[in-house]
């Protein structure tokens, strides 16, 4: 007996930058990944994705391959670059025949595209022309671009998510200076995040306006946080990464407006976001149609009278993280009985269920769909084979927690695992994979099945009857 609704998307996913390679063919510009990856430091061991798994060049062989599996949907994301090389103005027709042809052979085996027009690799030009997300300029620009992809595929792509994980590429770009462009400026970033919540609203009104038949939502990643101790400082520590994590990055989208304690004590300290008129209405009046949850890991909080600290593990080398913590605010310390990868995120398959269930409490019954969820580990290649049984056990465990949500009351229609195939991981290199097809960068970039290929697509054959 399957939890999993008849028409349940069975998936997989990747994000251009990470997957695409091509990074100056046939007229793309580049992004600010393309700049920030060879700048000395910046990523583990000054990996980038210039050659990546070169899907651009390989799509055909990859699709050939999803459709060996089942797949019934496949989430990738549309370099803007790729299409508008200046990010406004002059079109890349060569750009938006890659993505015609993928989309093309996709459908060609049953497999529903779902498209994230934005997974990090914002046009360089616009950081250059106007600061990037910084500017309200990114408003307009953003919705253009919307807008072309509504106009050039929308007659055959159905689902849609305009921002993959706003809190990490803001987070990341804006506090931690871990990503482009590098910056450890809380209010920029609050600001930043406002932009992108309008151009967001925005590109939800032109897929309306435009008439798109189909869904259109926002991706988050999802870590649901617990105290490590009930300790009043614990709990007031951890109510508050909940409010950071979850509710100020869903509410918006999902009700219309921020959550409003935790809007007016960022304004008291930061002086941000300001709103410019017509911004409460613009939020108010685009809600979107479902939201996607990307899950890896818990969050374990404690109060943290202690200074700021950004460290987390990049080589892989298990223990070697320091943490996150912001000054006042909370600590994510490690779970003293907790099991954890290489690079020292908490599996915890109960923390899925757990997210859906506050994500359905807050939220009613919105649709959900798993838009990320898997492990990174070190696949060797071993007598020509992948044996990567680890994530086998640790998808068994997850879609299990997604039954079991489902089962009391999520409306969880799709699951994507992260990754279809391996790719580049941001900070963490080639080393850190993640997919069913093993790509063998010493041997050519031949694709190779690892094990877990075979299990899921038993998964997939009998709608998770097989658990
Ligand atoms: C998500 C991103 O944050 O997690 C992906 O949407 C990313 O792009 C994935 O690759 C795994 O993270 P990491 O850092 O292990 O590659």
């Amino acid at each position: 007996m399957s939890e999993f609704p008849k028409d349940f998307l069975w998936g997989a996913a990747t994000a251009a930058y990470q997957v695409e390679g091509g990074h100056d063919a046939d007229g793309k510009g580049p992004s600010i990944w393309d700049v920030y990856s060879h700048l000395p430091g910046t990523t583990y061991e000054g990996t980038n994705g210039d050659v990546a798994a070169d899907h651009y060049h390989r799509y055909k062989e990859d699709v050939a391959l999803m459709a060996e599996m089942g797949l019934k949907s496949y989430r990738f994301s549309i370099s803007w670059p790729r299409i508008l090389p200046k990010g406004r103005g002059e079109i890349n027709e060569a750009g938006i025949k890659f993505y015609n042809d993928l989309i093309g052979e996709l459908l060609k085996y049953d497999i529903k595209p779902m498209v994230t027009l934005y997974h990090w690799d914002l046009p360089q030009a616009l950081q250059d022309d106007f600061g990037g997300w910084d500017s309200r300029e990114i408003i307009d620009a953003f919705d253009n671009y919307a807008r072309l992809c509504f106009s050039r595929f929308g007659d055959r792509v159905t689902l849609w998510s305009t921002f993959n994980e706003p809190i990490i590429f803001l987070g990341l770009g804006y506090i931690t200076a871990k990503h482009p462009p590098g910056l450890k400026d809380p209010t920029r970033a609050i600001q930043a995040c406002h932009h992108m919540f309008l151009s967001h609203a925005r590109a939800v009104r032109s897929f309306r306006q435009l008439g798109v038949k189909g869904q259109i939502g926002l991706v988050n990643v999802m870590q649901p946080n617990d105290p490590l101790t009930q300790s009043p400082g614990d709990l007031a520590a951890c109510a508050l990464a909940e409010g950071v994590y979850t509710h100020w990055f869903f509410d918006p989208v999902l009700k219309g407006t921020y959550p409003a304690d935790l809007l007016a004590r960022t304004q008291e300290s930061l002086k941000a976001p300001v709103f410019a008129p017509g911004d409460e209405e613009l939020l108010r009046d685009n809600i979107c149609d479902f939201v996607g949850i990307n899950y890896y890991k818990r969050g374990m909080i404690e109060a943290n009278p202690d200074e700021n600290s950004y460290e987390i593990n990049t080589s892989g080398k298990k223990g070697s993280a320091v943490g996150v913590a912001f000054k006042g605010l909370f600590k994510v310390v490690k779970n003293p009985n907790g099991n954890f990868t290489d690079w020292d995120w908490e599996i915890y398959p109960d923390g899925l269920t757990a997210s859906l269930m506050r994500i359905t409490k807050r939220y009613g019954n919105i649709p959900i769909y798993i838009t990320e969820n898997g492990i990174g580990t070190k696949d060797p290649l071993e007598n020509g084979e992948i044996r990567d049984q680890p994530r086998i056990d640790y998808l068994r465990a997850h879609v299990k927690a997604i039954a079991e949500a489902i089962s009391s009351g999520a409306n969880v229609r799709g699951y994507y695992h992260w990754s279809f195939i391996d790719l580049l991981s941001w900070l963490n290199g080639y080393q850190k994979q993640y997919g069913f097809v093993y790509v063998d960068y010493k041997n050519g970039l031949t694709r190779k099945k690892k094990l877990s290929f075979s299990w899921y697509r038993k998964v997939v054959a009998t709608n998770g009857a097989i658990l």
